[in-house]
């Protein structure tokens, strides 16, 4: 039987909404679509938004929900490159809604597959290729970039399994090639004791990013110039600060911080570790967070027993992360209810295909060392 598609509800009629009467139909539409549709929430999104997810994690844990999920429709309440991992990961046959398609990252912004593909070459005229490299891409990128991974031996790696991933491939690579967090592969790559001089940033402006042949032939780890301008905001004096501030306060980072941050705090990890290693915590327990602020008040408001503070006293705040609103969320899903999908991410079969090679061996390889 064929159905009857009922006219696409427009999202000017949500924003005119009382935010109660939202809540209301988002709960009523996610009944009425029942098993069909998971709802997955990064840890990121808003209080308004993350209540009504069904699944709940970071960038990691979410991928393999993804790829666990029964539901026809995965709406992802999270930015665009983790709704398109959703979606490559994902069954055939089953569709990714991202609520606000302007829920981007800045980050995954910076590096795009031409870029790649051009730097990739000038190494290869240098003869840096000559000995053995993996190209390494952070979560937060595009699926072709993933898909340029999954092509030549390489993988994705979010902030919870670096390390592993990193062992894993220095052992049995030359040199790495990692895109697009410069942090996150220098935090990495510091782990395991690789010097400062043997990590080189590769600008995709410039001619071998930057560099000479013979500073690319020499480097261990090749990084790329992305950055996180959330994490970017914390400063090492913003540690320096809150120690003096707080006595006895622990200082907790995400490894999208610079370098010095990172370096100066006392533990750092993905979202998930960060919430993990508060609420294992003892009551009393003093902790300065350098994360997104969404994230930190609400462990704050969970752990009242504790003493919460976020790194820096300036607003930290994901804005794409904050596109996804209650009201895009109804809208969706009650377009769903409808039999209407709107906003509906796809990946052209081939960049399927390479990055799907690419994020399962991620899965497998994390799995493996678990
Ligand atoms: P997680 O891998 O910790 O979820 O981080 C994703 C992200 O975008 C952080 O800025
Ligand atoms: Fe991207 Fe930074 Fe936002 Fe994470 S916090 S989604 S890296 S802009």
């Amino acid at each position: 039987m064929t159905a009857v598609l009922e006219d696409v509800r427009v999202l000017e009629d949500y924003l005119v909404m009382p935010e109660v009467e939202v809540a209301e139909r988002i709960e009523s539409a996610r009944e009425a679509l029942g098993k069909r549709v998971v709802i997955l929430g990064h840890h990121y999104q808003r209080d308004d938004v993350i209540r009504h997810a069904d699944l709940q994690g970071d960038s990691y844990q979410l991928s393999v929900m993804a790829a666990k999920a029964d539901a026809d429709y995965i709406v992802f309440c999270g930015v665009h490159f983790m709704a398109e991992s959703a979606y490559v990961l994902g069954r055939e046959g089953q569709q990714v809604i991202l609520p606000d398609l302007g829920a981007g990252c800045s980050m995954a912004d910076m590096a795009n597959i031409d870029q790649v593909e051009d730097a990739w070459e000038q190494l290869r005229e240098i003869g840096v290729l000559n000995s053995r490299v993996a190209p390494i891409t952070y979560m937060n990128s595009t699926a072709a970039i993933k898909a340029f991974c999954g092509r030549n031996e390489g993988v994705v790696c979010t902030s919870s399994n670096a390390v592993p991933l990193f062992d894993i491939y220095l052992k049995e690579y030359d040199k790495m090639f990692f895109f697009p967090d410069q942090h996150l592969g220098r935090n990495t790559g510091a782990k395991f004791g690789i010097p400062l001089d043997k990590m080189v940033v590769w600008n995709p402006h410039e001619e071998l990013g930057g560099n000479t042949p013979e500073q690319l032939l020499d480097a261990k780890l090749i990084l790329w110039r992305g950055h996180c301008s959330v994490h970017g905001r914390f400063k090492d004096w913003h540690v320096d600060k809150i120690r003096e501030q707080v006595p006895g306060v622990k200082v907790l980072v995400h490894p999208e911080c610079t370098y010095e941050v990172v370096q100066k705090s006392d533990l750092n990890g993905s979202t998930s570790y960060i919430i993990k290693t508060v609420e294992e915590s003892p009551s009393g327990s003093k902790w300065a967070i350098g994360t997104e602020v969404n994230l930190v008040n609400r462990l704050a408001q969970r752990f009242p027993d504790k003493e919460i503070h976020l790194l820096a006293p300036d607003l930290c705040m994901c804005a794409t992360m904050y596109r996804i609103a209650p009201q895009n969320l109804a809208w969706a899903l009650e377009n769903l209810a409808d039999g209407n999908v709107v906003n509906e991410i796809i990946v052209d079969g081939d960049t399927k295909h390479y990055a799907n090679v690419a994020l399962e061996r991620m899965i497998s390889m994390t799995e493996t060392k678990n």
